[in-house]
């Protein structure tokens, strides 16, 4: 593993700050305060490949690799979590299945329109009884003539009644646990599907997240992802994909969070000196510094090892239990250093510490990511 960037990655990690510095850093705290899911800047992220960034350039992606992608979304979470946190879900999951999983039909006719932005894709695996025990879902698809009915409630959906397309995890076969879950492509606009107010979240508020009810809504044949009952299989193999993603997302907001404490340190006085002469406040910017740097290691390790087709499933849930415990720490010291600023709307730091905490929770708790890895352990 190499520990420098190619020349053409800092190329283009340098395009996408900027990007992020002009077009995302401005409004994150209006979107914060107002929500509104971003179409506009999504968009944008659209046209320079942001969206599709793992996609082959013949499914209309930019066709980079997992290391490309961590880099990307530590830049753009840095500007805005909400954000890092729609890139990651439409990146690493729906897109990540159709293109692991997806027949060629699946793959020509929603790879294109996810890859350029024109659509958002979606994961619905969660419901409101189950998160971490998750093939205890009890979505049903009942085979019919032509297709399946589904039945149930999914809850927690990123980009939920803003995405077209949505990766859903249903029961095919309730006796058989988890190898009896199937997933399946459902488009916003097919029949008798609808969609919970958006949640009132303690971060993240931009990234909208719904529940979604499917009552009794037909899909094709053609809607089956894969073979029936290897959906369980799918959605965990895609997760370690995703769990990379939200590593990256956390390494940014820990890098801004660490950036403004290290700025405020240098400038602000007290007792006759700049504060970050007192090693009250130096240790503890050591610390954060050391942590971003073991959490940025695991992460790009991670993603080096999938982009060498090695094994990734425990380097992602280390890369992801670590990388979002250090946001949240990180985000804490840092309203410490600033003090009452810190604690002020005036400032980003507290955004970023209500930003941070859910990338402990979603993709996986750290409780699921230490099972996972203390599993692989013993095999
Ligand atoms: N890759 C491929 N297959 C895998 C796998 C992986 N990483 N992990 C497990 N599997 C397979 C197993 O091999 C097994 O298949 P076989 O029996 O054929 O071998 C099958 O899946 C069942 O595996 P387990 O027996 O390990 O299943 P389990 O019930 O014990 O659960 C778990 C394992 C790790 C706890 C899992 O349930 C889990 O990851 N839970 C957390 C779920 C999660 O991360 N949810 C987040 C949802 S997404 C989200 O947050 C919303 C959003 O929009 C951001």
């Amino acid at each position: 593993m190499d520990f420098n960037l190619s020349k053409d990655l800092e190329f283009m990690q340098k395009a996408i700050h900027d990007f992020a510095i002009a077009e995302i850093a401005p409004i994150a705290s209006e979107l914060d305060k107002n929500p509104k899911f971003p179409w506009k800047t999504l968009r944008k992220m659209g046209e320079l490949g942001l969206l599709g960034i793992l996609t082959p350039e013949k499914y209309g992606g930019s066709g980079l690799d997992m290391l490309s992608y961590a880099v990307f979304l530590e830049e753009i979470s840095a500007a805005d979590a909400a954000h890092g946190t729609i890139m990651s879900v439409t990146n690493g999951l729906p897109q990540s299945l159709i293109l692991d999983y997806g027949n060629e039909s699946q793959k020509n006719k929603y790879l294109p329109k996810l890859a350029s932005g024109e659509w958002i894709g979606a994961f619905c695996l969660s419901e409101a009884h189950c998160g971490s025990d998750a093939a205890a879902l009890k979505t049903k698809a009942d085979k019919v003539k032509g297709g399946y009915i589904l039945s149930g409630e999914k809850a927690w959906i990123t980009s939920g009644s803003e995405a077209q397309v949505y990766l859903v995890l249903a029961k095919t076969d309730p006796s058989a646990g988890a190898k009896g879950i199937s997933c399946f492509i459902v488009e916003k606009d097919f029949e008798n599907i609808s969609f919970g107010k958006p949640e009132e979240k303690m971060g993240q508020h931009a990234a909208t997240t719904t529940t979604m009810s499917l009552d009794n809504c037909f899909l094709p044949d053609s809607a089956l992802l894969g073979q029936e009952g290897k959906g369980f299989s799918y959605a965990m193999s895609s997760l370690d994909s995703g769990r990379i993603g939200i590593a990256a997302q956390s390494l940014g907001i820990a890098r801004a969070s660490l950036n403004f404490a290290q700025d405020y340190a240098a400038e602000r006085t007290a007792f006759g000196k700049t504060i970050n002469s007192f090693q009250g406040v130096s240790f503890k910017l050591a610390d954060m510094a050391v942590q971003l740097e073991a959490a940025r290691l695991l992460t790009h390790k991670a993603a080096w090892l999938k982009d060498h087709k090695k094994s990734v499933t425990q380097a992602a849930s280390m890369a992801k239990l670590f990388a979002s415990e250090a946001a949240t720490k990180i985000s804490h010291a840092a309203i410490q250093i600033l003090g009452g600023y810190g604690y002020s709307k005036d400032y980003p730091l507290e955004r970023y510490y209500r930003d941070a905490r859910v990338t402990e929770i979603y993709e996986g708790s750290s409780e699921i990511q230490r099972l996972v890895i203390a599993r692989e352990l013993y095999k």
